[in-house]
């Protein structure tokens, strides 16, 4: 367990802006940041990131919170990952809790497979290291041309031969049996021997883009002695192949430094790339490219080069790569190696300023390569022109941007001599095709069923307006806990026997604490209903809720800032002038805080004296029911009745105040 302080100071010290920035570029937008939202495929930037307030609001997906949040959502960690990750970013020493044995029961399930690979990862390095005991594996990886130091980079392991050692190990240093199966590190034989799965073979960790080791995969030393050349650990909780990018890790910073990113096939090719001082590369590692991983280069370079063998299986993957990469809106190249070369044994073979070169001279754009693939000048049939033509165009209708499908439409017609028009039909057809497809890929949403109640508005259930009014309130609390604002408070007047509306300064947060306890009044949702509470207390010592606090909200719970963001950021979608298109008024001016906040209660005052006057007028319908003269003749009816009469009366008074024209 992390210690409380050490999370404090995590959340004191981590900078949204900062965190972020590693991960995807932000423009400069007035006070704010802004960015294309990782978490869809857009257009218009609607990602902004607030430096003052240090937190981050994606309006696309509704997501946002602070950085803790951030590297939950975008990175998938955990939340004690997430914290080590920026202890380890702001150089901050975790200091941990001594934890019993039912502490450690309780780590989740996915620490405790991280914990298993890591355990497996620095084995594997200790046998590879250890030369004294096994020369060959190092030996192997030297006479390939690995160096030391790019061998600690990718920390490649060696998988030692015996049967059961990793096992064994495993298992005494108290990793349970389940976990090591899961990640696929073993198997059982018939006779319910246990047997570790990579056995002798130089290991590939394959880390996370967080760094955390997530699988492995082990290729075997020499062809001769049989078996698949790799294998590869298990799909588990922790490792998913489709969305991994093998190198990722090692390859992000430079891949946003030199704002281009190579796709090669092996891990091998990646190290060697790297090693040779081309470090912006990834590859698929072991299974075809998929969408999630194109998207996660993506978020830092638009621009992607597909190095393949020139052999039929290299074009061929090449080929079904293309549609799929300019359908995320990224661009792409593609560079054919010479005949019989990976990238491993070309940069091997050249220096780095041929490699270099030789990318920059053969790298077609996917029209030219298509072309050249497809055979556009071996044939002169009009036929089999006309279908490579096709083949472009429907590479083209899949890129998002129009300005760029204009703009290839223009580069094909001129490459190939052909009518823009002609081409730009082609193109319009396919688009609207790609969407028909689409949309019969989605279920519309179910219909209503027509005769469907309407939900009770009592026994619990809260009103749509109940629920709506009071999220106004946690707003209000959130942005203006400790302002002093003149409240409309309802109060008999003496003089004329009914009710006016009288101000009186208070707190906000003093006035919405009144009303939830005289009203007895909840949030149905708990998280809410939580951080309200939390809220209040804070108001009660400190009598507001600075900066300081909102800091450490995460430290509470890390769902607390991606709720409170909501209502800060709230403003922060549009250039305030937006707003006024829209006929939203912002309370940015203490004034129009001061009616917003005053109207908030105001109108939920009406709902509640609303609901009492339905409940009242069923009480008569009940009276009507069971006595027989009437409701009204009788004393109780004539005391509901009253009541009615009170309320309507207090319902007309807030309506006019809320239709007051300013
Ligand atoms: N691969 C795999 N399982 C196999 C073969 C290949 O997972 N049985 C994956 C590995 O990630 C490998 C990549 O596909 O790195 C490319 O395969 P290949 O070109 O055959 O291997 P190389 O990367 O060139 O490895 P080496 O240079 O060591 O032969
Ligand atoms: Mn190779």
């Amino acid at each position: 367990m992390i210690k409380r302080e050490t999370i404090q100071t995590v959340y004191q010290t981590a900078n949204v802006v900062d965190v972020i920035q590693d991960f995807i570029q932000l423009k400069k937008a007035g006070v704010n940041y802004k960015a294309l939202s990782p978490f869809t495929n857009e257009k218009t930037p609607s990602f902004v990131v607030s430096p003052q307030k240090n937190i981050w609001k994606c309006f696309s997906t509704g997501k946002g919170g602070d950085s803790v949040k951030f590297l939950q959502e975008h990175e998938r960690l955990s939340w004690p990952d997430a914290i080590k990750y920026l202890a380890k970013k702001y150089n901050i020493t975790i200091q941990y809790e001594k934890s019993s044995q039912q502490d450690k029961e309780k780590l989740d399930r996915r620490e405790r497979l991280l914990h298993a690979l890591d355990f497996y990862k620095s084995l594997y390095e200790k046998k590879l290291w250890d030369t004294q005991v096994n020369a060959m594996p190092m030996n192997y990886l030297h006479n390939r041309g690995f160096e030391d130091q790019t061998i600690k980079t990718f920390g490649l392991g060696y998988a030692p031969k015996a049967r059961q050692e990793q096992y064994d190990q495993a298992i005494k240093s108290g990793i349970q049996e389940e976990i090591v199966k899961e990640l696929g590190l073993v198997y059982v034989t018939e006779i319910g021997q246990t047997i570790d799965r990579f056995r002798d073979r130089i290991i590939f960790p394959v880390y996370s883009l967080s760094g955390r080791t997530s699988g492995f995969g082990g290729r075997i030393m020499d062809s001769k002695w049989g078996g698949a050349k790799y294998i590869n650990s298990s799909e588990s909780e922790v490792y998913q192949k489709s969305h991994l990018l093998y190198g990722l890790f090692q390859a992000r910073q430079e891949i946003r430094t030199k704002d281009a990113c190579y796709i090669v096939e092996g891990y091998t090719d990646v190290i060697k790339m790297y090693q040779k001082g081309i470090k912006n590369v990834v590859a698929s590692a072991g299974t075809a490219l998929t969408p999630q991983q194109i998207r996660s280069i993506g978020n830092n370079t638009k621009n992607v080069i597909l190095l393949f063998d020139s052999d039929s299986a290299g074009q061929s993957a090449a080929l079904r790569s293309i549609n799929l990469i300019l359908e995320q809106g990224l661009k792409v190249k593609i560079c054919a190696l010479p005949k019989g070369e990976d990238p491993d044994s070309f940069t091997s073979k050249n220096t780095l300023e041929d490699v270099l070169a030789y990318f920059e001279a053969q790298s077609d754009d996917f029209i030219e390569y298509k072309a050249n693939q497809l055979g556009i000048s071996e044939t002169d049939d009009p036929v089999e022109k006309a279908e490579v033509i096709n083949q472009i165009i429907a590479s083209i209708a899949v890129i998002p941007n129009f300005i760029e499908r204009d703009f290839y439409i223009k580069k094909t017609a001129k490459t190939f001599e052909l009518d823009q028009r002609n081409l730009a039909d082609a193109l319009a057809q396919q688009v609207s095709k790609n969407q028909r497809f689409e949309k019969r890929e989605f279920a519309p949403p179910a219909l209503k069923p027509v005769n469907q109640p309407e939900r009770s508005e009592d026994k619990g259930h809260q009103s749509d307006s109940l629920k709506k009014s009071l999220e106004e309130l946690l707003e209000d609390l959130i942005l203006y806990a400790a302002k002093e604002v003149e409240f409309d408070e309802i109060t008999e007047s003496t003089q004329k026997g009914g009710f006016i509306l009288e101000k009186q300064k208070s707190k906000v947060y003093k006035r919405i604490e009144k009303i939830f306890q005289n009203e007895n009044l909840f949030y149905e949702n708990e998280l809410d209903q939580q951080l309200f509470d939390l809220l209040i207390r804070q108001c009660h010592i400190k009598g507001n809720l600075d900066e300081e606090f909102f800091r450490l909200l995460g430290s509470e719970n890390p769902n607390f800032t991606s709720r409170v963001s909501a209502f800060q950021m709230k403003y922060e979608a549009y250039p305030l002038s937006k707003w006024d298109e829209f006929n939203v008024s912002v309370p940015t001016i203490d004034q129009g805080a001061e009616i917003k906040i005053n109207d908030d209660v105001l109108s939920l005052k009406k709902l509640l004296i609303e609901q009492k006057i339905i409940a009242l007028e069923n009480q008569v319908k009940q009276l009507d029911k069971t006595s027989k003269k009437g409701a009204f003749q009788s004393k109780e009816g004539i005391e509901i009745l009253r009541k009615i009469v009170k309320y309507t009366d207090i319902k007309t008074l807030i309506s006019n105040k809320l239709q007051r024209i300013l």
